[in-house]
């Protein structure tokens, strides 16, 4: 039985399996320029993290009605509850959603319609976090921002992705503190392919409260010192590194050594469905490829709940 753990970094969009992909394009009168399930699938090669950014965007135009976000986001629910997940705080991407005219009320509609009954059918408890995509000017995500007012109950934080480099996270210092006057919490992708610079940026301007990947930290000692004694989560997705090639191979990912710093590391999935696994199967990666043992993996499973914006009661009941 996989260890119970908690998931802080899965974009909702990139849970899209192929064979669901097709499934919803039958059923949304689209066709898709791939011949079949294979044919897609070989599409899954990534040389960095735009190649995949260019699938992931074209294939989501599939996501067209409420029920299409709903049953994405239950598919995801049953598979993370075998991988043990019990707590996930899921990041959407409107942007992505409102350029091509599928307005926020339908998307939202369609992931709580799943969300809200996930703690009594697959024993996960969640959040949604809402991301301003990196790459589009910064008065788009403010108004991103305003439009998702009504649905604040639904949203716990806010977070940025999409292209990193070229995208420093200074651009967005108004639209997160705007974020946190409505009363929301922040995260950011930070040190994927961009330098340390930006993560010290995420931490000082966006005042983000974890940081998503960040492995670039290591390249930073004074950066190690401040995340390590500040007790910052990084959520570091190890397959999506991998497939995206920010790191060569799996045996010489960073993620042990930011262990040794100190640093809280918690494990996730990211992008599963293109990166070739869910939750479970990265705490797998790092036990074959890199031998962390039990101890580390529990640890590793602990901290994710400790970085979790949980309420502490449930806090308490998962550690
Ligand atoms: N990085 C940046 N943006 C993203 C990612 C990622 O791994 N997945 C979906 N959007
Ligand atoms: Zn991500």
């Amino acid at each position: 039985m996989p260890i119970p753990k908690a998931e802080l970094h899965l974009h909702i969009e990139g849970t899209l399996e192929p064979e669901l992909a097709f499934t919803l394009a039958d059923r949304n009168g689209i066709t898709l320029p791939y011949s079949d399930v294979d044919a897609l699938r070989q599409a899954y090669s990534f040389t960095d993290l735009q190649s995949f950014l260019n699938l992931y965007y074209e294939l989501m135009d599939v996501l067209r009605t409420p029920r299409d976000f709903t049953d994405l986001t239950e598919a995801y629910l049953a598979r993370a509850a075998a991988q043990g997940v019990r707590h996930a705080e899921i990041f959407f991407d409107p942007q992505a959603h409102t350029s091509r005219g599928v307005d926020l009320d339908t998307v939202i509609e369609g992931l709580t319609a799943a969300l809200d009954t996930s703690l009594a059918r697959h024993g996960i408890s969640t959040a949604l976090i809402l991301c301003f995509l990196r790459d589009r000017p910064a008065h788009e995500a403010m108004d991103t921002l305003h439009q998702a007012r009504p649905h604040l109950d639904h949203i716990s934080a806010v977070g940025r992705d999409s292209a990193e480099v070229g995208h420093p996270p200074a651009k967005f210092t108004e639209v997160f503190a705007a974020a946190r006057d409505m009363g929301l919490r922040c995260v950011a992708h930070a040190g994927e392919e961009g330098p340390a610079s930006y993560i010290w940026q995420a931490l000082d301007l966006l005042k983000a409260e974890r940081i998503d990947h960040g492995i670039r930290a290591l390249d930073d000692p004074a950066l190690l010192t401040r995340l390590a004694a500040d007790q910052t989560p990084l959520t570091v997705c190890p397959l999506s590194n991998v497939r995206l090639r920010a790191v060569d191979h799996m045996a010489h990912h960073p993620l042990p050594a930011l262990m040794d710093a100190g640093l809280l590391v918690t494990v996730n999935s990211d992008d599963p469905s293109y990166f070739g696994g869910y939750v479970h199967d990265n705490f797998q990666a790092l036990h074959t490829h890199l031998g962390l043992d039990t101890e580390h993996l529990r640890r590793l499973a602990r901290n994710s709940f400790t970085a979790a914006f949980l309420d502490p009661d449930r806090k308490r009941a998962l550690i």
